[in-house]
């Protein structure tokens, strides 16, 4: 039995503008494989009855069970009498990169370990004696890193204090236990589009009515702060959730003035704002530098950090930072999802924290070669491309002139690289014409990962998908 089923009108949703100029069978079996390979459709979830799929799309029968059939060929599907069909990841298909296949891997923007790494686990592990004589069930977060935090958070302009502090495994699990806090089933949250997808997934499982409003690489503020406020105002979503610096995948910062305004506009409405500061620190040279969001006298933040993206992601080490009231009932939450950080994990962090500045130093200048390899080697390639000059942050949104990135992605793997089509970042098939670059990659693997989408790029190219609704929608 499949343990999920998805509608006719979602999965319409999820296609997205699907059609190309070929076949309409194959473009229908190859989007949906799409969906399955990044991970936007689960595998193992129940597609819909062909007639009603059918309906739904205007087409007629046959070529959705034409669909069905190429999927079921592939190893994307499987059928089973009396339960329908389902999705299904072939182990070619496993992603991201199967154990030793030599895939280049595009999908995570994330640095390797800095060079203290080493020094910081020594250290740790001389210092873990003592907590080896507790249960080591660490729910709240050590005190050393708790304190460490916090120091960071007041230097930087936000005064805090250790119990304001949860440690999570991860940002991840910190959106996830808020979502699942501060969302009942049928609240309405606001996300901007592109946005980070594992929190789209998070925030969308607590069972939140979404509603967008975009960031554009290509507008003077990135933020349309009209349609916010308008969108904020008409929907009063209960959380905000963004990203105010060097948002992923886009890489923009909020100017000061965004900044204000959508403090006030969800001040308003009651609306709280969770600020995903996972980017925060990683400035290569922007001019300007701001206080975390949450430091706005009389805002409602809740912020969310990461040691992932500033240190290692293999730390899973993140947290949230709000008043006591809230610490507590997230505290609460938490145990229906696990029972605390690895201690080793957060000693680590906590020596790294120790020489901070310097392991941000060395980030910075990483990102700095990633994003000039990026400026190099993509408009030699790709002319046509409009890769825009970021400040810092983990990616580039790059404009590949043409609906073509689910096709470009797909095409790609056969070329021996993984990347996550632009929709990836979006809902409803948008981001077609974008694809993410992530700044964190070498010289060389930029070069590897560019001649494959240069191989991969005539047959993506030869289908474009129709024009209308390929940019953000905003509700
Ligand atoms: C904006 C943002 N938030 C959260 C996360 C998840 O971070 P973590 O690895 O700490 O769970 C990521 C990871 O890419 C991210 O980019």
């Amino acid at each position: 039995m499949a343990s999920t089923s998805i509608g006719a009108r979602a999965l319409l949703e999820l296609l997205g503008e699907w059609r190309d100029t070929g076949p309409s069978y194959e473009a229908l079996a190859e989007r949906i494989r799409l969906l399955v390979i990044d991970g936007r459709l689960l595998s193992g979830a129940r597609l819909p009855a062909e007639r009603n799929l059918a309906v739904q799309l205007g087409v007629s029968r046959t070529t959705v069970t034409a669909a069905y059939q190429r999927l079921r060929e592939q190893g994307f599907a499987v059928s089973r009498q009396g339960s329908g069909t389902t999705t299904s990841l072939p182990a070619s298909g496993t992603s991201p990169a199967p154990v030793g296949s030599g895939l280049l891997d595009f999908t995570k923007a994330a640095l390797p370990a800095p060079s203290m790494m080493q020094d910081a686990v020594r250290l740790a592990s001389e210092q873990v004696a003592p907590l080896l004589l507790d249960s080591g069930y660490d729910t709240v977060g050590l005190p050393v890193l708790r304190e460490a935090i916090a120091r960071r958070y007041t230097e930087r302009g936000l005064a805090t204090d250790p119990d304001e502090v949860l440690v999570t495994v991860g940002a991840q699990q910190a959106i996830a236990l808020i979502a699942r806090a501060l969302v009942s089933r049928g609240d309405r949250v606001l996300i901007e589009v592109p946005t980070y997808p594992h929190a789209y997934d998070a925030i969308g499982a607590a069972g939140a009515r979404i509603v967008t409003t975009s960031v554009s690489v290509e507008s003077r503020h990135g933020w349309d702060m009209e349609t916010y406020e308008s969108v904020l105002r008409r929907t009063s979503p209960s959380i905000a959730y963004v990203m105010p610096d060097f948002q992923n995948p886009t890489g923009r910062s909020m100017t000061a003035s965004v900044r204000r305004r959508l403090l006030e506009a969800a001040a308003a409405q009651g609306t709280i704002v969770i600020a995903d500061e996972t980017p925060a620190e990683l400035d290569i040279d922007r001019r300007q530098t701001f206080p975390p969001l949450a430091a706005a006298p009389g805002s409602h933040v809740i912020t969310i950090g990461s040691a992932s993206k500033t240190m290692w992601g293999g730390l899973r080490v993140g947290w949230v930072r709000a008043e006591r009231a809230t610490i507590r009932r997230l505290h609460a939450v938490r145990a229906t999802m696990d029972l605390g950080t690895p201690v080793l994990d957060q000693l680590v962090v906590a020596a790294l924290f120790e020489d901070y500045d310097t392991v941000l130093a060395e980030r910075r200048a990483a990102l700095a070669a990633g994003r000039a390899a990026i400026e190099r080697i993509v408009p030699d390639a790709f002319p046509d491309w409009s890769v825009p000059h970021v400040n810092g942050g983990l990616a580039a949104w790059v404009n590949i002139g043409a609906p073509v990135s689910s096709q470009l992605a797909l095409a790609a793997r056969s070329e021996g690289l993984l990347i996550a089509a632009g929709p990836r970042f979006g809902i409803d098939g948008a981001f077609e014409r974008f694809l993410r670059m992530p700044l964190t990659a070498s010289e060389s693997q930029v070069e590897r990962a560019v001649a494959a989408l240069a191989r991969a790029w005539p047959a993506a190219a030869r289908h474009p998908l129709s024009e209308p609704g390929m940019l953000a929608a905003v509700v």
